[in-house]
């Protein structure tokens, strides 16, 4: 097999095995809940168009919830399965990919462990989410060791896989370069051991929610995945649109209208085009517009809604999907973890001989 690279991948210090092939690809997400349109359109869209090209790992990073939510910890089970229930949902293909929870491979935890011996902390504060985060969440005491180390999971994380790509929105890149900085920091300690990941940047368009904000869940404005089209059009049709066309015959300004921007990311580009006109010539009314915008809508959501249906029906579907999952994510990750404990000479059950 052929040990190329993509021209942009610096291999420099990479010792895959030579049966890992060379396009791999992990991502995670916290377990927050269901998910939401923008979560959709953030990640899960472009993660099953990539489970067509790439070998992808794709996990719950659950513990990673711990690091903000290590207080009141019993959504997390129940979060954990939403989420997997609309992965699968929307398209993820466990047949495709390796779909799996974080805490069901111990590797993550361990390689977390030798990464911080190495990692120095100056790194982690430097990082500026870690900074951000502890001014913007209130409420909440950060000043935690996991909290500070939460990029040093990570790394674990896609280290563990030998991950060649890493598709992540713009805010995950911080953390990402520290990734690469760790394992350029293994490499001068002790030899060639993981590959440096490159992110693959996810284009996510910023997707506005009912009050005009960015469709966030702390701000209570999101259209979910999972919603029936009954509650869609219950939360469409009171949108506030453009404040200045205040009736029919007022043409409006698309650029000014939340329901235009949810069109933008649902609607074909010839409906985003005509709407567009339609506005501003006052040649079609708010209720129409929302309308077609929830027609699209629906053609993401109708199909989710049948395979959740259909997934419900199958009995233990989801547990076998996290188990296999499981099994195959811990393989690689095993693996990893001989070859980084040989590359440190750390004991191996073998310290005698
Ligand atoms: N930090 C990521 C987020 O908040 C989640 C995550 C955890 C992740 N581990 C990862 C993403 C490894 C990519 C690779 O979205």
């Amino acid at each position: 097999m052929q040990k190329g690279h993509d021209s942009t991948h610096d291999a420099s210090g990479d010792n895959r095995p030579e049966d890992v092939p060379v396009r791999r690809i992990v991502s995670g997400i916290q377990p927050s809940g269901r998910l939401h349109l923008g979560n959709y359109m953030g990640a899960l869209k472009n993660w099953i168009q990539l489970q067509d090209r790439f070998e992808a790992f794709f996990f719950i990073a659950d513990w990673h919830a711990l690091t903000t939510n290590y207080e009141d910890t019993t959504p997390i089970r129940e979060n954990i399965r939403e989420m997997l229930v609309d992965w699968i949902a929307l398209g993820l293909d466990p047949e495709k990919c390796t779909v799996f929870l974080q805490s069901d491979v111990l590797e993550h935890a361990e390689l977390n462990l030798l990464l911080s011996m190495v990692t120095p902390v100056s790194w982690l504060e430097r990082n500026p989410s870690y900074k951000d985060q502890q001014t913007q969440i209130t409420g909440k005491d950060l000043s935690t060791f996991g909290f500070l180390g939460y990029p040093v999971l990570m790394s674990a994380d896609i280290l563990l896989y030998h991950a060649d790509h890493v598709p992540v929105g713009l805010d995950q890149l911080p953390h990402l370069e520290l990734a690469r900085e760790i394992a350029r920091r293994l490499r001068h300690f002790y030899g060639p051991v993981v590959p440096e990941p490159l992110p693959l940047l996810t284009p996510t368009p910023r997707l506005l929610g009912l009050d005009g904000r960015k469709m966030s869940k702390s701000y209570k404005n999101c259209i979910y995945v999972s919603d029936s089209p009954a509650e869609v059009w219950e939360k469409v049709r009171p949108m506030v649109t453009d404040p200045a066309r205040v009736r029919r015959s007022d043409p409006g300004t698309p650029e000014k209208c939340p329901v235009f921007n949810l069109h933008q990311s649902f609607s074909p580009p010839d409906v985003v085009h005509d709407i567009d006109k339609g506005c501003r010539t006052a040649g079609i009314g708010c209720i129409d517009c929302k309308k077609v915008l929830v027609g699209h809508i629906e053609s993401v959501l109708a199909p989710a809604r049948e395979k959740r249906q259909e997934i419900s029906g199958r009995k233990g579907y989801l547990k076998n999907v996290l188990a296999d999952g499981a099994e195959k994510a811990g393989n690689e990750a095993r693996r990893t973890i001989r070859d980084v404990r040989q590359a440190m000479r750390l004991p191996d059950g073998n310290i005698f001989e």
